[in-house]
């Protein structure tokens, strides 16, 4: 359905803005999803003129093209022609007013119906002033929607994120505040309720019955890059294990909802997260591993410490694994391995389902230690890849009645994957929509600091031996004999 929407971006010049959110409203410009009836301000401290503003985002569009030439593309010309710059200095309340009088002259000219999105692309400690600008300086509008997207991190710790969730709820209720996880707008992220809830082979085995454990795995081959200022005061635990890797565990550990909407996910995600294990710091250190990467095998990779923009003795861990527990019903008492790094042997982000050992082999065991047969995996792949994998035994076309291990794999192509929209196109088109399905609830935020805080507070407290992997690995070693002392291995290993 087409929208009529005025998006004001706050941090319009930035990066953010220019590589994911100008691309993405062209997309949904393309589809038809926007037409005539919407309008951007993008706003930052920069003294750029519209005519500028324009060149940028055509910019913008034609570095993301992949069909034609969107430079000159008569479509891009149109489409950025719905752009207006604003200068504006987030901390003075004058320019409030000049954005304001634009948004209304906008509003009029685009009849947009009052309906407003502000997106905060901007570095969290501005939330607070524009939210509580944006409300005393009348922008938000009293006919129409008025949405807030706000993008991670939101917080360094439970406290911080506390005082900033007060500070928004200041100026927007909870159903007006969309809490971008990225994560939550990819497809194969969205697709693990189909398959959890849509096959009655995966829903009826997907309990502790049958589950032996759970492992998650979002690896990357790259190192810091030019994130380093922002990761020297993040690191992989607040960078990835609270929003992304608990939001997957959410999905994956949720009891079924009724039905599949945004109120019902939201309250299952909820319950999944409060019935994760909270540690005590001790158990926090028995459960969790921390690594930061070394030069590679070659030494012809920098090790973290050298790259720029990074502190010689950096403390900042650039990998994390560990195990984790849910409390439901359903799956209590299954462990649920997840693991994130940089630099690790190959970018992929996975999920593997492991499930338990068939009770009794009456076969013949190709394994002499301990006659047991492999166990059936169901892997979901993110990405780079998209797609699923079930490892099963199947006789082995001997003479005698032998047993071999096959996997029945899908994949989906890469002219498929092009099709699939990108996750912030997506989250965009369901903020424009008014659904809250894929954004995370303050709820969830809370409860996922909850459960990491306690792991950084152990960290913090010990010196860590750092570097402690190599590049090009998949860890430090620590990480292996974590499901070594539970008698399990990480199934995906790229360095085989
Ligand atoms: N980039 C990504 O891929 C990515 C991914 C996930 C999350 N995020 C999050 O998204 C947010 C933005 O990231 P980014 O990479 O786009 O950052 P960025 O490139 O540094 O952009 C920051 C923006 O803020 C503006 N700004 C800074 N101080 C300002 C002030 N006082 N008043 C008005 N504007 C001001 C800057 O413009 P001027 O200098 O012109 O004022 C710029 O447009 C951050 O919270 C980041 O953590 C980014």
């Amino acid at each position: 359905m087409t929208q009529q929407a005025l998006f004001i971006i706050f941090g319009g010049t930035g990066d953010l803005a220019y590589r994911k959110l100008y691309p993405s409203l062209f997309r949904l410009y393309e589809k038809g999803y926007l037409k005539d009836n919407f309008a951007v301000i993008g706003t930052a401290r920069r003294p750029w003129t519209d005519d500028h503003y324009h060149e940028v985002v055509m910019n913008a569009v034609a570095d993301d093209g992949h069909e034609s030439d969107r430079t000159n593309s008569e479509l891009a010309r149109k489409f950025a022609s719905h752009f207006y710059y604003q200068s504006h200095n987030v901390n003075d309340t004058e320019h409030y007013v000049a954005l304001r009088n634009l948004a209304d002259k906008l509003d009029e000219k685009y009849d947009l119906q009052g309906n407003r999105i502000y997106y905060l692309a901007m570095a969290p400690w501005f939330f607070g002033t524009i939210a509580a600008h944006l409300k005393s300086e009348k922008l938000i509008t009293d006919h129409g929607y008025n949405r807030l997207i706000i993008e991670k991190p939101f917080g360094r710790d439970l406290k911080t994120a506390k005082e900033l969730n007060d500070d928004i709820s200041a100026a927007f209720s909870e159903d007006q505040i969309y809490r971008i996880d990225h994560y939550l707008g990819k497809e194969a992220i969205q697709s693990i309720a189909a398959l959890r809830f849509g096959n009655q082979i995966v829903s009826s085995l997907w309990n502790k019955e049958h589950i032996d454990n759970i492992q998650i795995t979002l690896a990357e081959s790259l190192g810091v890059e030019e994130r380093a200022g922002y990761y020297e005061t993040a690191g992989a635990l607040r960078d990835m294990v609270q929003n992304h890797i608990l939001q997957i565990i959410s999905l994956l550990t949720m009891e079924k909802p009724s039905k599949y909407t945004a109120s019902e996910l939201r309250d299952r995600k909820v319950e999944a997260l409060q019935n994760i294990k909270v540690y005590s710091k001790e158990e926090a250190l028995q459960n969790f591993v921390r690594g930061q990467y070394g030069e590679d095998a070659d030494h012809t990779q920098s090790d973290y410490r050298h790259e720029e923009g990074t502190d010689e003795q950096s403390q900042i861990e650039t990998f994390v694994s560990g195990k984790l527990e849910t409390e439901n019903k359903t799956l209590a008492g299954v462990p649920i391995y997840v693991r994130t790094g940089k630099r690790l042997a190959r970018k992929s982000t996975q999920i593997n389902v492991v499930f338990k050992n068939v009770d009794t082999n009456i076969f013949d065991s190709t394994d002499a230690d301990s006659n047991l047969l492999d166990q059936n995996v169901l892997t979901l792949y993110i990405e780079p890849d998209q797609g699923y994998r079930l490892d099963l035994n199947v006789k082995d076309g001997g003479q005698t009645y032998g047993i071999m291990p096959i996997h029945l794999d899908y994949h989906k192509t890469a002219a498929e994957k092009a099709k699939i929209p990108e996750a912030y196109e997506k989250l965009i088109h369901d903020a424009l929509d008014g659904n809250r399905t894929n954004f995370a609830h303050w709820h969830e935020v809370a409860q996922a600091w909850r459960i990491v805080d306690v792991i950084r507070e152990a960290w913090d407290s010990e010196k860590a031996d750092f570097p402690n992997y190599v590049s090009g690995s998949m860890g430090p070693q620590a990480s292996q004999d974590l499901l070594k002392r539970d008698h399990r291995n990480w199934i995906f290993d790229a360095t085989n």
